[in-house]
Parts: structure tokens; C-alpha cells; sequence
């Protein structure tokens, strides 16, 4: 008997069926996690919204919006076990050629001040910090602030 060969892992968009998913990766890696609903409307509101697979296992997602010439990455996440091998910087560059094929002039984004590692992938990339956004998200015992980053295509 012989192994089935694996499938490649492959960029595909995100369908409602595959919210159980994504929900787990969600609850795993962020300490305040989107909803459900949040993807769902994500979903019906047409955003641009991803998934990575491989032989039908989710091991990350995006979602992006894009509005007159400005597109903004809302969210970005890779399981643990699937971090560090290129995966969140692939995802990035699949949005990236989407941003340019619908003639965005850039891409903004919003990352946790205390996030280095997830600011650093973006720096590599090419984005630059242009600013901050006070106490935007909610942390343990207080707020945290958002570093706004962009990048010009
Ligand atoms: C941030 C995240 C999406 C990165 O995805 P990833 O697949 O692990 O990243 P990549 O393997 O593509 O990283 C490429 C490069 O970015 C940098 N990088 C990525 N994660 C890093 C980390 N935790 N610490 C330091 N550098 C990091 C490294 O330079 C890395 O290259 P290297 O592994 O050769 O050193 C992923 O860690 C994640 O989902 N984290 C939890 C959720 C999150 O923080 N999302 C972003 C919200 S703004």
C-alpha cells in the first residue's frame, strides 16, 4: 500500500463552512479574538477574505478590504504549529497582488505595539510605521495602542 501524495498547500477564499476552523486558530492566537460573526459579515460584506490549506486543514486566514484607492488588511493569523515557515509573509503577498490588481495606490494595517514580531514581518515587506492609533484595542488590564502601518504600491 502507498501513501496518498499531499496536496500543496494553496491560497483559497474563505467560505462560511470553514468558520469552525478558523475560530479554533482564533481562539489559539489572539488573546481577544474576532467573533464568529465578525468572518461572517467579513463574508456577506465581500470583503476579500482567504484562507491557507492544505488537504482540506486550515492553518491561516486574512481578510481585506478595498475601498476607492486605499486597501486595509483588517486581520492575519497562521496556527502556531504552521508559524515561521513563510505562510503569514505568502498571505501577505497574495494581498498585496490583489490590492494592485484592483489599482489600490496602498495598503494600511494596524498591529498591537507590543506584536514585534508581526510589525517586523511587515517592515520586511516594505511597510513603513506612519502612525499611531492610542489605546485602540483592549489588553489585559487596560488598553493597548495600534501602530498604523502602509505600504505604497
Ligand atoms: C504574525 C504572523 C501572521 C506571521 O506569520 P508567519 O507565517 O509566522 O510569518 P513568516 O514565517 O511568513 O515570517 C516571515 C518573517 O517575518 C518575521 N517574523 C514573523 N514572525 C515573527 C516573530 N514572531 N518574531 C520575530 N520575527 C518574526 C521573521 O523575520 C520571519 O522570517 P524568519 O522566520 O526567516 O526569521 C503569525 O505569527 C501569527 O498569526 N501570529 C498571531 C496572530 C497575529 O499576531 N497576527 C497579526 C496581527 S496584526
Amino acid at each position: 500500500m502507498s501513501a496518498q501524495p499531499q496536496e500543496s498547500p494553496k491560497i483559497r477564499q474563505m467560505l462560511e463552512r470553514d468558520l469552525d476552523a478558523i475560530m479554533l486558530i482564533e481562539k489559539e492566537v489572539f488573546l481577544f479574538p474576532w467573533t464568529r460573526g465578525n468572518f461572517e459579515d467579513s463574508i456577506s460584506s465581500r470583503y476579500h477574505c482567504y484562507i491557507l490549506e492544505m488537504d482540506k486543514f486550515i492553518f491561516g486566514y486574512g481578510v481585506m478590504t478595498i475601498n476607492l484607492d486605499e486597501a486595509h488588511i483588517l486581520t492575519l493569523s497562521v496556527a502556531s504549529a504552521w508559524q515561521r515557515a513563510g505562510w503569514g509573509e505568502k498571505l501577505i503577498q497574495h494581498f498585496i497582488s490583489l490590492a494592485k490588481e484592483h489599482h489600490m495606490n496602498s495598503i494600511f494595517l494596524e498591529v498591537r505595539k507590543s506584536n514585534l514580531g508581526a510589525a517586523k514581518l511587515y517592515e520586511q515587506i516594505g511597510f513603513k510605521k506612519i502612525g499611531f492609533r492610542p489605546e485602540y484595542y483592549p489588553a489585559m488590564g487596560g488598553r493597548e495602542d495600534a501602530i498604523i502601518m502602509a505600504l505604497a504600491l
